[in-house]
C-alpha cells in the first residue's frame, strides 16, 4: 500500500519551502523504501529552491541522509529490511562509457527510483510529480530510491553524522583526495569552509599534506577549519587570499586549490593562488548566468590541471564504509560537522543560518519513535 508522509518541499521558484503531505509508493522492482532518520541541508538544496539547478518544480529537497530500510521491491538483493544505510545519489549503472572504462565514479546513467511520489489528497497541486533533489528526497519520513542509491555501513556514527556522508562530506573529502589527488607533503588551499569546504581540509589533512590552508569570509568557518586540520588561515574580506597563499606556500601558491564555494571571484582566486604546474579543483556549484574571463596565456603557461569535482569522484561502496571505519578510528570527526539537529519545519531557518554562516551543517532529524507508537 502506498504510504502517505511529511515532507519538504520547493513549490515554485523563489517561494520558501513548505511541510506537506506525500505519497511514497511501494517499492517496485530495483528499488527501495527508506525510514529517513536524519537528513543534513546542503547548499545544493538551497540553490534548488532557488531554481539555480532547473525548473523541475516541485522538488523534493534533501540528498544528505541515512536510514534504516523499510522494504525492497523485486530482485533487490544488496540491502535488506533493517539494514542501516547512507544514501548515495551515485548508484553506478556498470553500462555506461564511462563505467565501461573503469571509471565508474564518472557514471553517466546513475540509477534512480523509477516510480514517482506524488503530492497527496487535499493539496492543491495533488497528484502531481515530485521531483527528488539529486534523485534522493530526504526532507521526509520515508523516501523511494532505487536500491543501489543505498550503501550499507556499520552503525557506528549516529545518523546525523553518517548522512553527510552522502553528500557535502564525502564531496569536499574526495574533491581533495580523489580528484585533487593530494599526497604526503603537499600544500593544499580550500577557499570556502562550509561543510564541503572542511571536509577538503580534513582530507587534505588525513592525506599527508603538510601545508593546509583554510580560506573564508567569516572568523567563525575559519575557527572551525582548524579543527578539521587546518595550518593556516586566511579571512579574504581582511586580506589578499592569492598573496596570502603564496606567502605560506615559500612564495610559489600551493599544489592544490579547492575551490568549495561555487563563485567566479573563488575561482579566480583559486586560479592564481596555485603554483606552477599545480591542480584546481572546483567543487562549489556556480549558477547558470556564472561566467570567468581568464587570460588564455596564463591558462596555459600556469600549466597543470583544471579540473571539477562531481562528489568527490566517490563510490560510494568503496568510500562510505572506509570514512566510518575512519571516525570509528578517531581518525575522522564526523560528529563536528553536525552544528545542530532541527526539526522537518525548520528548513527554511536553516537556509538562512547558512547565509548568515552560523552553521556547519544543520541536520533534520526525524523523530520516527513518535510515529511508531
Ligand atoms: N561538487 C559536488 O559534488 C558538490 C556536492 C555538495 C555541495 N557542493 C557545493 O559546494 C559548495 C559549498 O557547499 P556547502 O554546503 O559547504 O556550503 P556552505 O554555505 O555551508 O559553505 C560555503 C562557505 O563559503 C564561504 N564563502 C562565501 N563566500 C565566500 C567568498 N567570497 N570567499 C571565501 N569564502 C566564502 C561561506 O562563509 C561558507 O563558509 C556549494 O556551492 C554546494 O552547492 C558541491
Ligand atoms: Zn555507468
Ligand atoms: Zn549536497
Amino acid at each position: 500500500m502506498p504510504q502517505t508522509v511529511r515532507g519538504v518541499i520547493a513549490r515554485s521558484k523563489g517561494a520558501e519551502v513548505e511541510v506537506v503531505d506525500i505519497v511514497v509508493p511501494d517499492p517496485g522492482p530495483g528499488e527501495a523504501v527508506v525510514r529517513v532518520e536524519a537528513c543534513g541541508v546542503c547548499h545544493t538544496d538551497l540553490h534548488y529552491r532557488e531554481g539555480g539547478i532547473n525548473d523541475e518544480f516541485p522538488f523534493l529537497l534533501g540528498h544528505e541522509a541515512a536510514g534504516t530500510v523499510e522494504a525492497v521491491g523485486e530482485g533487490v538483493t544488496d540491502v535488506a529490511p533493517g539494514d542501516f544505510v547512507i544514501l548515495n545519489w551515485r548508484a553506478v549503472c556498470g553500462q555506461c562509457r564511462a563505467c565501461a572504462k573503469g571509471r565508474p565514479w564518472y557514471c553517466f546513467a546513475t540509477h534512480n527510483a523509477t516510480q514517482k511520489m506524488t503530492l497527496a489528497e487535499g493539496d492543491p497541486m495533488a497528484g502531481t510529480q515530485l521531483s527528488p533533489a539529486l534523485g534522493i528526497g530526504a526532507f521526509i519520513e520515508k523516501t523511494l530510491v532505487a536500491a543501489g542509491q543505498c550503501t550499507k555501513v556499520d552503525r557506528e556514527a549516529s545518523a546525523a553524522a553518517a548522512g553527510l556522508l552522502g553528500c557535502g562530506v564525502m564531496a569536499g573529502f574526495g574533491a581533495a583526495v580523489n580528484t585533487g589527488g593530494v599526497s604526503r607533503g603537499d600544500s593544499v588551499a580550500v577557499i570556502g569552509c562550509g561543510g564541503v569546504g572542511d571536509a577538503a581540509v580534513a582530507g587534505a589533512a588525513l592525506a599527508g599534506a603538510t601545508t593546509v590552508i583554510a580560506v573564508d569570509v567569516e572568523d567563525r568557518k575559519l575557527e572551525g577549519a582548524r579543527r578539521f586540520g587546518a595550518t593556516h588561515t586566511v579571512n579574504s574580506r581582511e586580506t589578499d587570499p592569492v598573496e596570502a597563499i603564496r606567502q605560506l606556500t615559500g612564495g610559489h601558491g600551493a599544489d592544490v586549490v579547492i575551490e568549495a564555494v561555487g563563485r567566479p571571484e573563488t575561482y579566480r582566486q583559486a586560479f592564481y593562488a596555485r603554483d606552477l604546474a599545480g591542480t584546481v579543483v572546483l567543487v562549489g556549484v556556480p549558477t547558470p548566468e556564472m561566467e570567468i574571463t581568464l587570460p588564455l596565456l596564463d591558462v596555459f603557461g600556469r600549466g597543470g590541471a583544471l579540473r571539477s569535482s562531481w562528489y568527490g569522484d566517490c563510490l560510494p561502496s568503496r568510500d562510505f564504509p572506509m570514512l566510518i571505519d575512519l571516525y570509528r578510528q578517531g581518525r575522522f570527526d564526523l560528529d563536528g560537522f553536525v552544528s545542530e539537529t532541527i526539526g522537518l519545519e525548520e528548513v527554511e531557518q536553516a537556509f538562512d543560518k547558512m547565509h548568515g554562516g552560523e552553521v556547519l551543517r544543520s541536520v533534520v532529524v526525524l523523530d520516527q519513535k513518535k510515529e511508531q507508537v
